[in-house]
């Protein structure tokens, strides 16, 4: 990745590339673990996928007069028995074709959805949500319009689902003339989805309980909420005490700096910052000498530099405490040179101490500085299309909590900045003024809700499990899992709900499981959505 960014250092002017560069990292923080299941096209496993592409022809508004579009599909019909259930995996706010790697049960790893077809004999989809990779009605870019935009919305989306499933069909193995038509009147329909298609799984089963017979909801932050300072709070609080206390205190001396200092301390705290996050492990400073460095300090806002602060948690709801695990290592250590203290540097010795170990951290743990900027286009279209779907609806701005006294974050990452960037990012009128979320928690019953024939699975240390049904956040109804197995039809008490929550385990990690690195979660969650289905699919009511 380094060396095809050299590449394009020697043709394009350093100074312009590098800050362009640093504001596409910015954003990218800033969305971070926005674009939500994105993570999980690193755990795909390397398969040859030879799925022949599928396309449903949609409206393009279901409540209107608008013409079609093409929306795609995937499905594998290996197992299929007559009257066998339809299994839909839903990918969500990203490209969906990677994700045709689960309908292939392979030799080197499971898939959720394609084990339950092999148990029922039923049919397994992959279903790409409209306005992500090629389920275009548009082209999506920073020139697509208020009135393009408009039909990007929940409700749209989950009616695809619907209209599909009323005119699904595949060709009959044995015949060139016949095939299957597997309506919801006379075979149930099951959709699988971890993250924003966990959401989906469990709206629909509210929406639409006579289409969609159950759901499997992995790590579903259901409850729409403009305030989401709990995503870094729940990071905070999984951090070894020592690290945070001194991450408190770089934090709290940042917005100190930046709100009280002078110019020339702010100056200072800048070019170390930028210094930090151009140096590579082992004190590389290749890429720092390539900058007009310390000229280059003034171009940075504050902003950009309090992400860098975030960097090593940048992977955190992908894959929880290792990788800053090693930071905090790194930093309570001062590199190696000192034995680590429970109450952390900070309160042992001086602000001074923990900075300049926090600033040696960052760069150690800084392998890929400008990688992470080379994204595809594909990608930058699906980030602005969840951007669309967060700042229209859903919320979720990871800002800073004011009244937080062990805030890792820093208060110039305001909730005000999210909502000056959605409105920045769209044409005039295009996104609300602010995220009507009130609109799905009333319709939806956010956390409270409970719907029947609905698993819930989440990870303890999910950023996103504090809007889950299993959120432990101060105004959530604080619900308890429940193993046992909600009769058909039947709710569970609603101070429960029908699911489990993962130990130490972040997000949607028990969708599919590689042979060679064992997911236990997964054979758990299989195991216990079967046991449901077991109990609930007997019940089902062939209409016809
Ligand atoms: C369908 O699944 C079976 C079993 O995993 C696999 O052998 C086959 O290759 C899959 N077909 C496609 C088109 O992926
Ligand atoms: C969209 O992006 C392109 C390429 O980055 C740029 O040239 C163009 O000016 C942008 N258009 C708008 C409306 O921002
Ligand atoms: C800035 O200084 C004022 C006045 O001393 C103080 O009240 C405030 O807390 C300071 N702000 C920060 C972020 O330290
Ligand atoms: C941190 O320690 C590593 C390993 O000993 C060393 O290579 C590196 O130069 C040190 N970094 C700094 C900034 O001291
Ligand atoms: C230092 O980083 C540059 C990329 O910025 C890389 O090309 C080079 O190999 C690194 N040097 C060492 C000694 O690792
Ligand atoms: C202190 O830091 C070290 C190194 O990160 C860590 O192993 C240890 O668990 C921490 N102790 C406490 C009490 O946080
Ligand atoms: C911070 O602590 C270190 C280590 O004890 C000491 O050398 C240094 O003088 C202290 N700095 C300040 C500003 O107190
Ligand atoms: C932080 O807030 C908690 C609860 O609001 C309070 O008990 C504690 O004393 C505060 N700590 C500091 C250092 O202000």
């Amino acid at each position: 990745m380094l060396s095809s960014l050299k590449a394009a250092l020697a043709l394009v002017c350093l100074f312009a590339l590098t800050v362009d560069a640093l504001r596409s990292r910015r954003m990218e923080n800033f969305m971070k673990g926005r674009g939500q299941t994105s993570h999980r096209k690193r755990d795909l496993p390397n398969v040859k996928r030879d799925v022949p592409t599928q396309w449903a022809t949609l409206p393009i508004d279901h409540w209107g007069n608008e013409g079609t579009f093409q929306n795609r599909y995937w499905y594998n019909a290996t197992y299929y028995q007559q009257g066998g259930p339809v299994f839909l995996y839903d990918v969500g706010e990203t490209n969906a074709e990677p994700f045709t790697a689960f309908l292939d049960d392979g030799e080197s790893f499971h898939s959720a959805v394609m084990r339950l077809a092999k148990r029922y004999h039923g049919v397994a989809i992959v279903w790409e949500h409209r306005y992500y990779g090629e389920s275009l009605p548009f082209p999506i870019n920073n020139e697509t319009t208020k009135e393009q935009w408009q039909f990007h919305t929940v409700e749209q989306a989950l009616e695809d689902v619907i209209y599909f499933a009323q005119r699904f069909s595949f060709p009959h193995p044995d015949s060139r003339t016949a095939s299957y038509r597997p309506y919801p009147s006379t075979t149930p329909w099951i959709f699988i989805g971890g993250s924003y298609p966990g959401i989906r799984a469990a709206f629909l089963r509210i929406r639409n309980p006579e289409t969609i017979f159950a759901s499997w909801a992995s790590s579903a932050p259901v409850e729409a909420q403009i305030d989401m300072s709990s995503y870094w709070q729940a990071a905070e609080r999984a951090l070894p005490r020592n690290c945070s206390n001194d991450w408190v205190a770089v934090t709290k001396y940042f917005d100190e700096v930046f709100t009280n200092g002078s110019d020339q301390e702010i100056f200072d705290l800048k070019a170390r910052i930028v210094a930090a996050e151009f140096t590579g492990p082992g004190g590389n400073t290749s890429l720092l000498k390539e900058l007009d460095y310390p000229q280059v300090v003034d171009q940075f806002e504050v902003l950009d530099l309090a992400v860098y602060l975030m960097d090593p948690l940048g992977d955190f709801q992908d894959n929880g405490l290792p990788p800053v695990q090693t930071f905090c290592n790194i930093l309570e250590t001062v590199n190696g040179t000192r034995p680590a203290y429970s109450e952390g540097l900070t309160a042992r010795f001086n602000i001074t101490v923990a900075l300049d170990a926090f600033l040696i951290g960052i760069s150690e743990t800084n392998p890929e500085t400008f990688a992470t900027t080379q994204s595809s286009d594909v990608e930058d279209a699906d980030s602005l299309a969840w951007e669309y779907e967060f700042c229209s609806e859903f919320g979720f701005f990871m800002g800073a909590n004011p009244h937080n006294n062990r805030s890792i974050q820093s208060q110039f990452e305001s909730l005000a900045v999210f909502q000056q960037q959605c409105l920045d990012a769209f044409p005039e009128g295009a996104v609300p003024p602010e995220p009507r979320v009130q609109v799905l928690d009333d319709k939806y019953g956010g956390w409270f809700m409970n719907p029947t024939h609905v698993f819930f699975t989440n990870g303890e240390i999910d950023p996103w499990r504090t809007l889950s049904v299993a959120s432990f956040e101060e105004n959530a109804p604080k619900r308890i899992g429940s193993l046992n197995i909600p009769a058909c039809y039947t709710a569970p008490d609603p101070s429960s709900y029908f699911g489990i929550v993962y130990p130490g385990k972040t997000h949607a990690k028990d969708l599919a499981s590689s042979f060679a690195e064992p997911e236990e979660a997964f054979y758990t969650s299989l195991a216990l959505f079967q046991m449901a289905l077991d109990e609930w699919l007997p019940c089902f009511l062939s209409k016809d």
